[in-house]
């Protein structure tokens, strides 16, 4: 996803250009925070805008309409959202008639006192009710300021098509469900989602359908738990019921020339026949994001996980033992409730032992209303938090490098996704593990296949050359295939 000059760079802007459908009508400016779900939602709002007879543009100056899809996840994801209201406000007082909505978790989360900022946000609006936007941001240009923070049971958007608005066509994100049953005691995400539920799965085949006719070559179904995903109506039988691993299934067989992804697994959910699925199809990418949070048993069970640490060291080997070259990648929190020194460490021996590929590391950090902010004093001084952290990151980038180090003199498919950000001569593409390679471009171009041989790497990236498919051995054929 393109990063937009006048947003700040950890913002993804939707836009650039109107699409085809698209409204010609007021101009919409949509700005995007958080997780891959939230890009996806943001594409979805943008279809319901441009089915009301809006515009869309990357250009906040141009904007009629701004819109701010926010994540609550960590508080400093929230801090920097109030920053851009600062900003958005100098920009009303610039432009006199510009309204400006808040979307997304942190609107869910926080309804009221982002209303009290009365002289910026004209609309707020939670994950559930985007259908509403057209009419609320009508009401908003008569003056009144809207809010609808209603959560659904049924709601998925399943009959929506988000308008894509990647700048380079190649790699969708299909969102499967939403909401979260979970209660991880850290976690806000029910609260802000609501409670889980599934997608029609024939309404999901149809648009990764539509994605392969656009030309797409790679989709990502999207949950906060994808193990989960079950559709069952009313009245069918069990036997009947479709699971995530019939799913992936039905995925993987729209385009044999279509790579699948998924995110999120939890560890408890995490069936056999998804991987087993996983290695029936060679299109349904060899990486699986398994979020682990701690390697101390007791702080599992405190963060109401629902596994142990040798449960999901068991997890780590069946996966190993039916895709020996699957990657394996983890989210990881430090400073918990009560964590120890002793707890610390059984997080790090967990990461040397699992080997993970890559890794999202955070901090702690205490979220309103959640369980844990309930029951538990958030006790591990910032500075203990701080330094925990950044031992997990030095033993991740360790790992990480060492995992790379593996694949020097090995030859992978490469999906090209973009040019190299440091020199466009350069082209930036994923393996099927979703490692990030770059290379010498040789006139080919975004959203092409190739095949790359590693020559050097860093603990982020991977780079090599391109080989010809003609002139690669039979060998090296093997090895690109991962066979
Ligand atoms: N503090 C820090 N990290 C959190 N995550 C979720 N909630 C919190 C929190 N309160 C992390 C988890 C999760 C990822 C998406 O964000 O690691 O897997
Ligand atoms: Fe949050 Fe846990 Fe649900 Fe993930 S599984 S969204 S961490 S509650």
């Amino acid at each position: 996803m393109e990063i937009e000059h006048n947003a700040p760079p950890e913002a993804t802007v939707l836009g650039g250009f109107t699409p085809e459908g698209a409204g010609r009508g007021p101009k919409v400016y949509i700005e995007t925070y958080g997780c891959q779900m939230n890009v996806n939602d943001s594409e979805v709002v943008a279809s319901i805008l441009a089915d009301a007879g809006y515009g869309l543009t990357d250009d906040m100056e141009q904007a009629n309409v701004v819109l701010i899809n926010t994540c609550a996840i960590r508080e400093n994801a929230e801090t920097r959202i109030w920053g851009r209201l600062d900003v958005f406000e100098q920009l009303k007082r610039r432009r006199k008639g510009v309204l400006v909505g808040v979307l997304g978790c942190m609107a869910e989360r926080l309804k009221a006192d982002l209303l009290e900022r009365r002289e910026v946000v004209d609309v707020v609006v939670g994950p559930d009710a985007y259908r509403d936007l057209p009419h609320l941001l009508r009401e908003a240009e008569l003056g009144q300021r809207g809010v609808n923070v209603l959560l659904s049971r049924e709601e998925t958007y399943a009959d929506i098509s988000p308008i894509r608005l990647d700048r380079y066509g190649v790699s969708a994100f299909v969102s499967i469900m939403r909401g979260c049953n979970n209660v991880c005691a850290y976690c806000v995400v029910p609260y802000t989602r609501g409670a889980e539920r599934s997608r029609d799965p024939q309404t999901i085949v149809n648009e990764v359908q539509r994605l392969s006719h656009m030309g797409y070559k790679e989709v990502t179904l999207l949950g906060q738990n994808v193990d989960s995903y079950r559709w069952q109506p009313e009245g069918t039988p069990d036997r009947q019921a479709v699971s995530f691993a019939d799913l992936l299934e039905r995925v993987a067989q729209v385009d044999s020339h279509m790579r699948v992804r998924f995110a999120t697994s939890h560890p408890k959910d995490l069936s056999r026949e998804v991987v087993y699925t996983m290695a029936m199809y060679e299109n349904i990418c060899n990486h699986i994001h398994l979020p682990v949070q701690s390697g101390s048993d007791r702080m599992l069970k405190l963060m109401n996980r629902h596994y142990t640490r040798q449960g999901y060291l068991n997890r780590v080997a069946a996966i190993r033992d039916i895709l020996p070259d699957c990657v394996i990648t983890t989210d990881m929190i430090a400073g918990f409730c009560t964590e120890t020194e002793l707890d610390h460490d059984q997080t790090l021996s967990l990461m040397r032992e699992v080997g993970f590929d890559s890794a999202f590391m955070f901090k702690y950090s205490e979220r309103p209303n959640t369980k844990a902010a309930r029951h538990y004093a958030d006790d591990v001084p910032d500075s203990v938090k701080t330094r925990r952290l950044q031992e997990i990151i030095a033993l991740q980038n360790e790992l990480s490098e060492q995992s790379n180090r593996n694949d020097v003199g090995r030859c992978f498919e490469v999906l090209i996704e973009s040019p190299s950000r440091k020199d466009p001569s350069y082209l930036m593409g994923r393996t099927m593990g979703n490692k990030a390679v770059v290379f010498p471009g040789e006139g080919h171009r975004v959203g092409e296949f190739v095949y790359v041989k590693i020559t050097t790497c860093t603990s982020a990236t991977l780079l090599g050359h391109i080989v010809d498919e003609q002139t690669a051995t039979p060998l090296l054929k093997k090895q690109c295939s991962g066979e």
